[in-house]
């Protein structure tokens, strides 16, 4: 039937229906069968595209009429009807027959899935998982390190220290390496030890696609009798290849930190999302000095250790090939939603 009759056609029935409704729940039934979202009404302006073009205006503004008609018999049924009919007014404005909005749901940051990860697997090797505290002492962060007093790691421009209340950097700082956990652990405990540290660590760097004044590091403490560089590196392969799949090519560069000798870096081949490969530096590590030893009264004679600290940033960015570092702490939810 074409579309200018069946608009004629639902008036009609229409109605007469309305006229034959006898109570507030019949209304109801003739609002939804009629006006509703998915009613007469409604599927007759689905028709609209049917029409051929001059014509579409005026079969447009026919049905629009009827729908005004309709609704105004609907009220003025509903007035009627009485005040059963009339408390049922907030539902027929209220179309509930429209589907509901479903809230967003949020989900934990890239960054805490990394970490929980990380842990995971560090956990599975035998690593209980360990926290120090942010802000620390030159202690931790330097002295029982075997950094001495006049290397340059200490520079007040290279690191947080915190004013307190003098108008001068004091001796407490944010801690700029979670090699600090690794002392406050051997500190409270005896070999064998074997933990993890997660956490934030702060330096005043310049923030570009790979640094940022603040991010999070992953550091490993193992300690016991006969500890080797062999069980470092076994323990690093095996590390990467649970966090980065079996193919994942690693390597190990001679380097130099003050709390390890020998002492290396540690770096995974990384495919840019343009496609550019190269290797990305994930951290340090080494065998602990036994100058690190002998500040928490462990005796270097007896037992030997590895250590090393690696970038959690560095990680998600090969595991799900971000380029940039910046895109982690902007917390545009456009990005975030993706992981
Ligand atoms: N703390 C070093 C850094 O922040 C990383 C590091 C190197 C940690 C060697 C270690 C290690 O435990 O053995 O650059």
């Amino acid at each position: 039937m074409p579309l200018v009759d069946e608009i004629e056609n639902l008036r009609t029935t229409a109605e007469r229906e309305l006229a034959e409704v006898s109570a507030p729940d019949e209304l109801e039934q003739w609002r939804i069968r009629y006006l509703g979202s998915k009613g007469a009404v409604k599927a007759a302006m689905g028709r609209l595209k049917e029409v051929p073009r001059e014509e579409k205006p005026a079969v447009g503004q026919a049905l629009n009429r009827l729908k005004g008609e309709l609704q105004d018999a609907f009220e003025n049924r509903q007035g009627e009807l009485g005040s059963a009919g009339r408390k049922r007014r907030a539902v027929a404005v209220e179309d509930i027959t429209l589907p509901g909005e479903s809230p967003a749901i949020g989900h934990t940051h890239l960054l805490t899935q990394t970490t929980r990860e990380i842990c995971e697997i560090c956990a599975r090797m035998g690593f209980e998982v360990t926290y120090g505290p942010e802000v620390e002492d030159e202690r931790h962060n330097f002295d029982a390190l075997n950094i001495p007093s006049w290397h340059p790691a200490r520079d007040e421009l290279d690191n947080f220290y915190i004013d307190e209340g003098t108008g001068r950097p004091g001796k407490t700082m944010l801690r700029s390496q979670t090699s600090t956990v690794q002392i406050r652990v051997m500190e409270t405990r005896q070999p064998p030890v074997r933990i993890v540290a997660v956490g934030r660590v702060y330096r005043p760097d310049t923030v570009d696609a790979t640094h940022s004044w603040m991010f999070h590091q992953i550091e490993g403490l193992y300690v016991d009798e006969n500890v080797t560089m062999a069980d470092l590196k076994t323990c690093l392969d095996q590390f990467c290849k649970a966090c980065f799949g079996r193919e994942v090519a690693t390597r190990f560069r001679p380097s130099f930190f003050p709390f390890t000798e020998p002492s290396a870096e540690v770096d995974v081949w990384f495919t840019y999302p343009d496609g550019r490969e190269d290797w990305m530096e994930l951290g340090g590590c080494g065998m602990v000095d036994p100058n690190v030893l002998d500040a928490v009264g462990y005796d270097p004679e007896r037992y030997t250790g590895f250590a090393f600290g690696l970038g959690v940033e560095r990680m998600a960015m090969v595991r799900h090939g971000i380029s940039d570092i910046r895109l982690l702490f902007e917390n545009d939810v456009r990005f975030l939603r993706q992981f």
